[in-house]
């Protein structure tokens, strides 16, 4: 080991996501750059506020039903989940499903293979075969599943994160991946009160806001930053057009800043917009499967239709209506 204290480099994608996004006519930085170690902290904090449901929600839920998923899917399948779980979430499934293999796909090698070691320690007979790499775009599975049906696991509405548009793109992917016959199981948020959605992102605690203003620390620390975190306030603001909740970070007041040495100036009361995340009702979210390729065969919620866990099916190719 060199004794000289090495600085980690910084994300070359990082870095341009972050110079494009500033310098861009409305200020926007993608929303996966919120973790890095202290934010995946915070988000670990988030989970269980009392304010934040999501979690909570789906977790329940797939206690309550992933039996009835297993009945559906078939037992035996191939679960192969989209941005692997860290979560408590992934042994309830493969509890249910006790499927013959399980295919682990994740962008980030290292939280791939911590996270592949704790469930083989649970499963100790399960084949776990992880696949680095970016589920955006379709990608070969392993060659051990090949012939087995798939059941696709996407929990968390992580999909809200995406514009519909992306959420389409990606949702396509997905069902290229797994291939005909395939089962996909996600977790959607719904539409609701909108002070119960601002309430989720904007917690009394402030855990919220410490993990969007995290972002400002991570670009100061990796990307040589000089931006005066203190002047800055998280906002959590409902889209109605949108369907959205979105997370800003507002300039409290005129101010100016370098990173990487380029140099930005805001006014007083202009944001960066550094999250998107998108709430279905009943009916949109099984239209947004449909224009994906996906038959939703069951929508599963809980008694006050705060979330829901959505059983679909790939439908396949026809030549009329
Ligand atoms: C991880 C994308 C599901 O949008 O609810 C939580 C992220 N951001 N609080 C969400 C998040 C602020 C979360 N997802």
């Amino acid at each position: 080991m060199d004794a000289v204290t090495t600085r980690t480099e910084a994300d070359p994608a990082f870095r341009d996501d972050v110079l494009a996004g500033l310098a861009a006519p409305i200020r926007a930085i993608p929303s996966r750059w919120f973790y890095d170690r202290r934010g995946s902290e915070l988000f670990e904090a988030i989970t269980r506020l009392p304010e934040y449901y999501p979690t909570r929600v789906d977790t329940m839920l797939l206690e309550r039903h992933c039996p009835e998923v297993a009945d559906i899917a078939g037992r035996g399948d191939a679960v192969v989940e989209f941005g692997s779980g860290s979560s408590a979430k992934t042994p309830i499934l493969l509890r249910a499903v006790g499927p013959s293999s399980y295919v682990p796909i994740d962008i980030s090698g290292e939280f791939l293979r911590d996270s592949a070691a704790a469930l083989q320690a649970e499963f100790p007979d399960l084949p776990i075969l992880p696949v680095e790499a970016d589920f955006m775009r379709p990608l070969e599975l392993p060659a051990e599943v090949s012939a087995t049906d798939k059941l696709g696991f996407f929990p968390g509405s992580t999909i809200g994160n995406m514009v519909p548009r992306t959420a389409v793109d990606l949702l396509r992917a997905m069902k290229e991946t797994l291939g005909c016959g395939a089962h996909l199981l996600i977790g959607i948020d719904r539409v609701k009160d909108p002070e119960v959605l601002i309430r989720a992102y904007d917690d009394a605690a402030g855990v919220t806001a410490e993990f969007n203003l995290n972002l400002l620390h991570r670009i100061n620390a990796e990307l040589d930053g000089d931006i005066a975190v203190d002047d800055f306030r998280h906002v959590a603001r409902w889209n109605e057009e949108r369907s959205r909740v979105e997370m800003h970070l507002e300039a409290k007041a005129d101010l100016a800043f370098t990173v990487s040495g380029t140099r930005f100036e805001m006014r007083a009361g202009d944001t960066i917009h550094t999250e998107n995340s998108h709430k279905y009702g009943e009916r949109d979210a099984r239209l947004l499967m449909l224009a994906s390729g996906w038959k939703v065969v069951r929508q599963w919620t809980d008694e006050e239709d705060m979330f829901a866990l959505l059983l679909a099916e790939a439908e396949a190719p026809r030549f009329a209506p």
